[in-house]
């Protein structure tokens, strides 16, 4: 019998929906015993969230500061291999799955583990799945392999749906743009990966510790998109900086130094973004060479 534990958070559950698709054909199976856990903050995240509580989750989220979660209950600490599904927060896991690695549990139940990262988000993901990777690292687990599902509609529709998603609860088609979120015919078409992964426990090939998604589109990082987030990442360090120094969490004092991030970054989503966005086609021919390379890089273990 292979023993298989499923970890997950999700706010409105589309998480959970691919975590679900992925992993049906393990729970068919009958040599695979699935332990299947949500990861519980203390403390409740909002969802929808309010305007002023989802920008307060930045800073927390871009440093890393997980918070305090439940322990999870009647797990062992004999796995075959660990599926863990996350979403990202400002390119940060989110704050309660970064909470959850940094915990005691965390460290014993990865411990030489094999493990499956899945994320379901807008569509910038990489520079959190290297976050993600220091973070299995420093509970001695390794990454097999990771698969991403991106909202649909492609990045620039995405930067107007995903917030509205987000801060009302609205995910249907407005103004002519596309429904938020990931498609449900991505989320059902996962299912393939569970179907892999039953299949390799079954042989044990979970056992080499090597990738077992490969050439199966799991992983597609837009070469173009690398550029903004890394340039985002930068700038949101500062501006976290700024706003953990005006005060705690809910703070009103922090709200002041929000409102002045929120108007700049609508700023730069409306004028740098599009214009970045622009500029790396416009000298893709020159940078493809590197580009490509970084793609490659960042599309591992499981490639495209
Ligand atoms: C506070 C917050 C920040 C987010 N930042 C990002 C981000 O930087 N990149 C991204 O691709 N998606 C981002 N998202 C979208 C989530 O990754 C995810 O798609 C969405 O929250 C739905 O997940 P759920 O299953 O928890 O409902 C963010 C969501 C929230 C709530």
């Amino acid at each position: 019998m292979k023993k298989v534990l499923v970890l997950y958070y999700s706010q409105s559950g589309q998480m959970k929906k691919m975590v679900d698709s992925v992993i049906a054909p393990l729970k068919m199976s009958e040599v695979i015993e699935v332990d299947y856990r949500k990861i519980k903050p203390v403390q409740k995240y909002p969802y929808p969230w309010p305007f002023y509580p989802f920008f307060d989750a930045f800073p927390e989220a871009i440093y890393m500061h997980g918070c305090e979660v439940e322990p999870l209950e009647d797990v062992e600490d004999d796995y075959d291999l660990i599926i863990l599904g996350y979403t990202i927060w400002f390119l940060s896991p989110s704050i309660p799955v970064t909470g959850f690695m940094q915990s005691e549990q965390a460290k014993q139940l990865f411990k030489d583990k094999p493990v499956v990262t899945l994320i379901a988000c807008r569509d910038m993901w990489v520079m959190a799945q290297e976050k993600m990777k220091k973070l299995l690292s420093d509970v001695g687990a390794t990454l097999i392999d990771n698969v991403v599902l991106t909202d649909q509609g492609g990045s620039l529709y995405a930067f107007l749906t995903t917030p509205r998603w987000l801060l009302t609860g609205k995910k249907d088609p407005f103004l002519g743009l596309p429904a938020a979120g990931v498609s449900e015919e991505d989320l059902a078409n996962s299912v393939r990966f569970g179907e892999r992964l039953a299949e390799a426990l079954q042989n044990d090939e979970e056992k080499q510790k090597k990738p077992l998604l490969k050439n199966m589109g799991a992983a597609t990082v837009n070469g173009k998109l690398v550029a903004t987030e890394k340039i985002a990442t930068r700038s949101f360090m500062i501006w976290g900086k700024l706003i953990q120094a005006a005060g705690k969490p809910g703070a009103f004092s922090r709200k002041i130094v929000i409102t002045i991030y929120a108007v700049f970054l609508a700023t730069l989503v409306l004028t740098i973004v599009p214009l970045n966005i622009l500029i790396r086609k416009l000298i893709y021919p020159w940078r493809k060479e590197a580009i490509e390379k970084s793609v490659k890089f960042y599309e591992e273990p499981s490639g495209r």
